[in-house]
């Protein structure tokens, strides 16, 4: 599905130039679980955005599916995001003067050729996650948990292939933690492929492959799970 080749990024000021990524190579398929991992500051994040296309690498070849993400149009990738990929962040980023079922309709916003009406697709996603019951809620009337779990399904009402998630149990207590790693889990189980960061070991070891980076660097790809 995915094949970074020679991946590096480079951050340029005026007076430092800062290597967040170097020469990452990596190959993921269809229905992965992949945890990535490594202290903070050593890239993940970095890796994340250039997977999820909000950022370019300085130089290497991103290809997906046979396309070159890398040096695709900004038009090109808009579409691609839309069609393909859904993404969680650590502090959830809803939109908080829009209802919780605004929300997950934003979504849809530049998907084209749904698969379904829109308002039945969006009912399926909070059904998915446990939160048709905050519909009509706002996103501060709800918990951390409650939060997560309708930004997932913000992230997987246009029914991506791959879902990308930046600590999205960071900001969670346990049990809530623990809700969203099950529902990852079973978004992979009906065929999503997931690529997650995390800093927990017990995450990790759930995940069906661990990534370690380290300054910049994959030092190490674990499959857990035969691939
Ligand atoms: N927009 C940016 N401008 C300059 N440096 C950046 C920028 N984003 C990240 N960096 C630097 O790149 C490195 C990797 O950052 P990041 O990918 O966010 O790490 P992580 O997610 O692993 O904590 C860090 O040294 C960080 O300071
Ligand atoms: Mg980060």
């Amino acid at each position: 599905m995915i094949a970074l080749k020679h991946i590096s990024r480079l951050y340029r000021s005026d007076e430092i130039e800062t290597t967040a990524l170097l020469d990452v190579n990596l190959s993921i398929n269809r229905g992965e679980f992949v945890a990535i991992m490594g202290p903070s500051g050593c890239g993940k994040s970095t890796l994340l955005n250039i997977l999820g296309t909000i950022d370019r690498p300085t130089t290497g070849a991103y290809m997906f599916e046979g396309a070159d993400l890398a040096t695709m149009s900004e038009a090109g990738l808009a579409e691609h995001r839309a069609n393909h990929l859904g993404f969680i962040f650590q502090s959830f980023n809803l939109v908080d003067d829009l209802t919780i079922r605004e929300n997950i309709e934003l979504g849809l916003l530049y998907r084209k050729n749904l698969s379904g009406s829109r308002k039945a697709m969006v009912e399926e996603a909070m059904d998915q996650v446990g939160i048709a019951h905050r519909a009509r809620h706002y996103p501060h009337q709800l918990s951390g948990g409650q939060q997560q779990r309708a930004a997932i399904a913000r992230a997987i009402v246009g029914a991506p292939s791959l879902l990308l998630a930046d600590e999205p149990t960071g900001n969670l207590d346990s049990e809530n933690g623990h809700q969203v790693m099950e529902i990852l889990k079973s978004l992979n189980a009906g065929g999503v492929t997931v690529i997650m960061v995390t800093h927990s070991q017990s995450q990790a070891d759930q995940a069906s492959r661990v990534v370690n980076i380290l300054d910049g660097r994959m030092v190490l790809s674990v499959n857990r799970v035969p691939a």
